[in-house]
């Protein structure tokens, strides 16, 4: 069973691998809703849409492309998920885990993520870019089944899940930028319905403070082999609280809101990968 599990993955890979001309890509980027325009950024890319690659799905949420698009950014080779797959799509888990097995094997040793999300914390505001420093999961762990022991460990360790250095990096650079950037805790859960007022008040009181449906299965399967991560919340709208209030959530606006801030977005990355 391990070894079809791992010849997917390996065909996957060698199928991308084939089409890079001897690229070899150093930084795995996911772009989340309405951040795809980093993708944009890439120069000299080489566009490989999902639906090209065995085993891999094609992704169907809103604000959300299907490709990988490989390229130079801030000098350096960098492969971006142009959108992810999400639970709530349907997808398993282990497919989730799929394309970042699959960078892993292409060679990366970083992975940055991004997502838009909701502001469980008071003091955030739309189009806040928060530095993630940590995660709840509220989603099937990607890990559970017999382990890949050619990826990591039975036991992965999550206590730096977010890297420490890359983190302080990332605020140094915000601070020189005047970007003032936040820190927070992201939680994650398997939507695709926004949280009730009443889970609002609840996810806040055991310590989140951004709201999101991603991120968390990616960097689990990340750390389980070794990738250094480093993440990012666009705050896009403001969780509700109460029963009363007229500020429905809206998807629309998610990628709307997400779209705003890009820019601010793929600056500190391009900055942080410059420093790598
Ligand atoms: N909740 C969950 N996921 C989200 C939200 C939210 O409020 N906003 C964007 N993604």
């Amino acid at each position: 069973m391990d070894n079809s599990r791992m010849e997917r993955i390996r065909s996957a890979a060698q199928s991308v691998a084939e089409r890079l001309d001897g690229r070899e890509p150093l930084v795995g980027i996911v772009l989340g809703s309405g951040l795809g325009d980093l993708a944009d950024r890439i120069k000299d890319p080489v566009v490989i849409p999902y639906n090209t690659i065995p085993g891999f799905p094609i992704s169907t949420a809103v604000g959300h492309k299907g490709n990988f698009i490989v390229g130079q950014l801030a000098g350096k080779c960098v492969i971006a998920m142009q959108g992810r797959f999400h639970y709530y799509e349907g997808y398993s888990m282990e497919l989730l885990a799929l394309p970042i097995r699959v960078m892993k094997l292409l060679g990366i040793q970083y992975l940055f993520v991004s997502n838009a999300a909701g502001a469980a914390n008071p003091d955030f505001r739309i189009r806040d870019m928060v530095i993630i420093k940590d995660h709840i999961n509220n989603l099937p762990n990607p890990l559970i089944g017999p382990n890949l022991e050619e990826f990591g460990t039975r036991f992965p360790d999550l206590t730096c899940a977010y890297d420490q250095e890359l983190r302080e990096k990332a605020l140094a650079i915000g601070k020189k930028l005047k970007m003032d950037l936040k820190t927070g805790v992201y939680f994650a859960s398997s939507g695709p319905t926004y949280e009730t007022p009443a889970e609002v008040r609840f996810f806040r009181t055991v310590g989140a403070d951004m709201l999101g449906m991603s991120t968390v299965p990616e960097v689990i399967v990340a750390r389980h082999c070794g990738l250094r991560v480093f993440g990012v919340s666009v705050i896009t709208n403001v969780a509700n609280v109460d029963n009363e209030q007229q500020t429905y959530n809206d998807a629309d606006d998610v990628v709307a809101q997400a779209g705003m801030i890009t820019d601010k977005m793929c600056k500190l990355f391009t900055e942080l990968i410059k420093q790598l």
